[in-house]
């Protein structure tokens, strides 16, 4: 028999697990406080998987009707938890509401059941503390939109139990994520770190008047961007000489000089004025008006680039 997730939460976040575990035939109940959205919810996911299914997008080997009739709606939260075995919250980023569901969520499960919080920046540590189920609960943070952008950060409280990690990693791989897993809580996690260094540097050329908005955006999605959709920075180091030793050898001096002549001292303050000198840039090819349309353009290149390196997956295997 399936088995059985609980989302909680039923927003941008809660809507992309969903579709996600019933892609791989588990039963998935979504709770939701208002009854309203938890409607419009149930509307949503069936109409984009069916979407999906006609674009070629869909995730898993069961028809979007299949995966549709998995997904069921409940304003009962001790209704959705019922028998699951894996609990993914996904209420909007406040600590007091999160220690709020977390508790009550605390109170209704046994010992059985993993609760992970989609948390984009609040450690577990600061909801999970006095909870009798602590050892059970961690992060599994998502990335936008997680049905396409697949890494999810799987991140411990002191107090999350190794055997917790493994199972939610292993649970991750199973429905088509991609699990990395940090060995303790790092404020940002990892992809904020890593994402926080590229736009601060960013930053500092557009302040500096090297390049325009436009042009430091294109040395991304030209430059960097496509060797990173297949290999990461240290694999492309390891790949660009005969080895990251060999690299390390023949070109460290020369990044080190890169960044004492030309980095400038951390952290960066997005200041307003640079924020609206770039903004007037995009005001002739992204006008504010315009970003919803920019957002769906964006979010179908993703589906393609999913569904690329699918195939070129199974291609490979
Ligand atoms: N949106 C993103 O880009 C993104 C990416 C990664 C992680 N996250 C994280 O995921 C979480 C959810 O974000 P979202 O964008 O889906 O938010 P959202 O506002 O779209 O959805 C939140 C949902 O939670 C419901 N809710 C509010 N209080 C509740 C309660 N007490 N019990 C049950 N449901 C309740 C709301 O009715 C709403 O449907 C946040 O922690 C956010 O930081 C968001």
């Amino acid at each position: 028999m399936a088995q059985k997730i609980a989302i909680v939460g039923s927003g941008l976040i809660g809507q992309n697990w969903s579709m996600i575990f019933a892609s791989k035939g588990y039963k998935v109940s979504v709770y939701d406080v208002d009854e309203g959205q938890l409607t419009r919810a149930e509307k949503h996911i069936a109409m984009t998987l069916t979407q999906y299914e006609t674009e070629g997008f869909l995730r898993g080997e069961i028809s979007a009707t299949e995966q549709t009739k998995l997904v069921s709606f409940t304003s009962s939260l001790e209704e959705c938890l019922a028998g699951a075995i894996y609990a993914q919250e996904c209420v909007p980023e406040n600590l007091e509401l999160k220690k709020k569901v977390f508790s009550q969520i605390d109170k209704i499960i046994d010992g059985s059941t993993i609760v992970a919080s989609s948390s984009s920046c609040l450690p577990s540590s600061s909801f999970t503390e006095n909870l009798k189920n602590k050892n059970n609960m961690l992060v599994a943070h998502p990335i936008n939109p997680p049905y396409f952008v697949p890494l999810v950060e799987l991140v411990p409280a002191p107090w999350t139990r190794r055997e917790v990690l493994a199972t939610v990693r292993e649970l991750m791989e199973r429905v088509g994520q991609s699990p990395v897993t940090l060995s303790r809580e790092s404020l940002g996690f990892a992809l904020n770190r890593i994402q926080y260094a590229a736009i601060n540097e960013c930053w500092n050329m557009y302040q500096s008047g090297l390049l325009s908005a436009e042009d430091i955006d294109k040395v991304c999605y030209d430059g960097l961007g496509p060797r990173y959709a297949f290999i990461g920075p240290l694999q492309t180091m390891h790949l660009n000489a005969d080895g990251i030793v060999d690299y390390c050898k023949r070109y460290a001096d020369g990044a080190y000089n890169v960044q004492k002549e030309t980095f400038k001292p951390i952290p960066v303050q997005y200041d307003v004025e640079t924020a609206q000198k770039i903004q007037a840039e995009y005001d002739a090819s992204i006008p504010l008006d315009k970003i919803p349309d920019k957002r769906k353009w964006r979010d179908a290149r993703l589906a393609n680039l999913a569904k690329m390196k699918k195939q070129l997956e199974d291609k490979n295997s």
